[in-house]
């Protein structure tokens, strides 16, 4: 009954947050991040190996102020447009609460108004980047953790400077199968568990019966 409650409640602040703030159109923000990363156009990386360095910094020839509501800069990496065609779980979609173009965080840095040199990050690879074609997209957030301006190293089409990642194949896949049978064990384990402490219960349970009779 209590986490009927729980899940009840959790579902209602779900809902209320949603209509608190909707999500961001992504044709809605300004591009006012100069954004480049290391790879260059078609260049082919392997995941878990090779390193990935971006740089960003605010277009100066923007107005002044533009940044006034800038509080944390979130570097990604994103999917293009060829390795979203028929992959649902990657669309791209204008609202970015929904928007699934880019999935993998490479940095998060608090924006400093005060300090307009470009930052910049060395990333390597995950090895559970897929393979894929990709693009380096940095989004600036406010103080309610909604995107407020972007930069991507791409044009707007997303059809230049792509580069590709391998993804780690063969022994990912026997890692995989490792961790399931790993999980299965515990489960099967838990459940002994569980049988043997219910007897030991019962038997306790028999003794004190015969020490009161
Ligand atoms: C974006 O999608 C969310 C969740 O589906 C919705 O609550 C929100 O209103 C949408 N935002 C806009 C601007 O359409
Ligand atoms: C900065 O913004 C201007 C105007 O939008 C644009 O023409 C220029 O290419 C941008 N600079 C860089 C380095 O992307
Ligand atoms: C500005 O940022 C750069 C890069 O993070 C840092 O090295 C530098 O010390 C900062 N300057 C100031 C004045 O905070």
């Amino acid at each position: 009954m209590a986490s009927y409650k729980v899940v009840a409640a959790s579902f209602l602040l779900c809902c209320l947050v949603q209509t608190c703030y909707g999500g961001v159109l992504f044709s809605s923000l300004e591009r006012t991040i100069d954004v480049t990363a290391s790879p260059k156009e078609g260049q082919v990386l392997s995941a878990g190996v090779d390193k990935i360095s971006v740089t960003w910094a605010l277009n100066n020839t923007l107005p002044s102020g533009i940044d006034s509501t800038y509080k944390t800069i979130k570097v990604k990496l994103c999917y293009a447009p060829v390795s979203q065609r028929d992959r649902p779980w990657r669309k791209m979609e204008n609202n970015l609460s929904r928007d699934k173009t880019c999935q993998q965080k490479i940095v998060s840095k608090p924006y400093d108004a005060s300090n307009k040199t470009s930052q910049s990050f060395e990333w390597i690879i995950g090895r559970d980047i897929p393979t894929a074609t990709y693009f380096v997209r940095a989004y600036a957030y406010d103080q309610n953790d909604m995107e407020v301006g972007y930069g991507q190293t791409t044009n707007d089409k997303k059809s230049t400077n792509l580069f590709e990642i391998n993804g780690v194949t063969g022994k990912h896949t026997s890692l995989d199968i490792s961790s399931v049978c790993f999980s299965a064990f515990s489960v099967v384990s838990l459940f002994v568990f569980f049988y043997i402490e219910k007897r030991k219960g019962k038997a306790a349970s028999s003794v004190e019966q015969k020490v009161i009779t």
